[in-house]
């Protein structure tokens, strides 16, 4: 068993009419609607507190959105509807590849377990606490760390690691668990530009040859633009603008954001100017 040659097929995304508060009458989503092809790149913008960790949180179930909004679904299963996540929520986040702000690794572990741990989102749970990882697992984990760039790197402590080597960690748990969606929730945001870059090329690489559908949150335009083809910019919880990476302009999100647009055009030096 090796990494899967033949691209996997992306699943679908698709939000509907959702809203989300955390305070009664407060609502941080308001009725968002969103859909996402399989195999599409999408990159969420939105300067803080727009709601991109809230919609990022709402999509595998994690939390439930208002009473009342629609079904959220991925690869055309419902993960939840009219503010219940369905029973069979785990199975269904099997397809999901989750990377964190925060490098969810387990610390303590060293990398290679960090990545068989992609593995065990496929077997039920009183199969997992026991569980011991065969040959042929074990040669999948150390393809997949290859891929990454991190194949010296299997018996190192995950802790030990840089933060963009351990956001690539985590892309290799995704690429282990054969994830046909992956949701980054600002992966590159505690990174220096040149890790932001290698880590944000290795999951555009990852989108291209396995078919993978990638959905990051990003807060700088610049890297939105150069990685991804779509951009969905968010602004107090709203859709304000939707389409071609290209087609957003200095001016449009002067226009989208007005004083908080500073956040969002901020870009290392070396990326091309914003016209
Ligand atoms: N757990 C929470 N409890 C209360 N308010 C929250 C919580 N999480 C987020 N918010 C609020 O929801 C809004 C959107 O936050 P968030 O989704 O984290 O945005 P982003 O990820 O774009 O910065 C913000 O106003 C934030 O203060
Ligand atoms: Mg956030």
């Amino acid at each position: 068993m090796t990494l899967p040659s033949q691209p996997a097929l992306g699943a679908s995304v698709s939000i509907r009419d959702v809203s989300k508060s955390y305070v009664a009458g407060r609502p941080v989503l308001r009725g968002l609607s969103l859909e996402i092809a399989a195999g599409e790149c999408v990159a969420l913008l939105g300067a803080s507190g727009s709601g991109k960790s809230t919609l990022m949180r709402l999509l595998p179930g994690f939390m439930a959105a208002d009473a009342g909004s629609g079904p959220i679904a991925i690869g055309g299963a419902p993960i939840q509807s009219d503010g219940k996540v369905v029973s069979e929520v785990r199975v269904r986040r099997a397809e999901i590849g989750c990377i964190f702000q925060q490098f969810n690794l387990v610390g303590q572990l060293d990398v290679l377990t960090n990545v068989l741990i992609g593995l065990l989102a496929r077997v039920p749970t009183w199969r997992s606490a026991f569980r011991r990882f065969s040959d042929q697992e074990v040669e999948v984990a150390r393809d997949a760390l290859a891929a990454v760039g991190l194949a010296d790197f299997a018996d190192r402590r995950a802790s030990t690691l840089s933060g963009g080597q351990q956001q690539r960690v985590a892309i290799a748990r995704c690429l282990v668990q054969q994830a046909r969606v992956i949701l980054a929730d600002e992966p590159i945001a505690s990174l220096d530009p040149e890790s932001a870059r290698n880590v944000m090329e290795i999951l555009a690489r990852i989108h291209r040859e396995h078919g993978v559908t990638v959905v990051v949150s990003l807060h700088q335009v610049a890297y939105a633009r150069r990685y991804c083809q779509r951009v969905v910019a968010l602004r107090n919880g709203d859709v304000v603008h939707d389409g071609r990476a290209n087609d957003l302009s200095a001016a449009t999100l002067r226009d989208l954001y007005g004083t908080a647009v500073d956040e969002l055009l901020a870009a290392p030096e070396d990326f091309a100017p914003i016209p």
